[in-house]
């Protein structure tokens, strides 16, 4: 990656820690969930609306450091209108991308293309995929049924 890449990756990480998508108050959510980064214990609530099968609307409250708001900020911005599936993909593919592995899909990943620069650094890994995993543990909740326990990872 040259160097005016990196610099333009981290301009957007830093436009989205500054003034974070997705936080705000969100009422009456289908699907609540939170999340820990054990490496340093750093927390992340959730709290997504869906509508038809597809996220509606997302509120994330992130108490972590400049890649773990940022890569939830992304999100919000990558998952509204996606149905659950499409979320699942997308999230795998960032996980793919953040170990530095060409992804399964092509996804016009916006932002989120950021977040490559990422894998170079393997400690802040984890800090990059705290939303999504918080995201896809509480989805996966609500689909079990569980539609009023709160999703936990770590
Ligand atoms: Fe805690 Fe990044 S250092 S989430």
């Amino acid at each position: 990656m040259s160097e005016n890449l990196d610099s333009l990756y981290r301009d957007i990480i830093m436009e989205h820690y500054k003034y974070p998508r997705g936080k705000k108050k969100l009422e009456d959510p289908d699907v609540t969930s939170e999340g820990k980064n054990p490496v340093c214990g750093d927390e992340i609530g959730m709290k997504v609306k869906l509508k038809d099968g597809k996220i509606e609307d997302i509120s994330i409250d992130c108490l972590g450091c400049a890649i773990s708001v940022a890569s939830g900020s992304m999100l919000a911005d990558a998952i509204k209108g996606k149905s659950i599936e499409e979320v699942k993909r997308i999230a795998s593919a960032i996980k793919a991308i953040l170990k530095g592995e060409k992804p399964d899909e092509d996804f016009d990943l916006g932002d989120l293309e950021a977040l490559e620069g990422v894998s170079k650094f393997p400690v802040r890994i984890k800090c990059a995929l705290l939303s999504w995993t918080t995201l896809v543990e509480g989805l996966e909740t609500w689909e079990s049924g569980k539609k009023s326990e709160i999703a936990t990872t770590e």
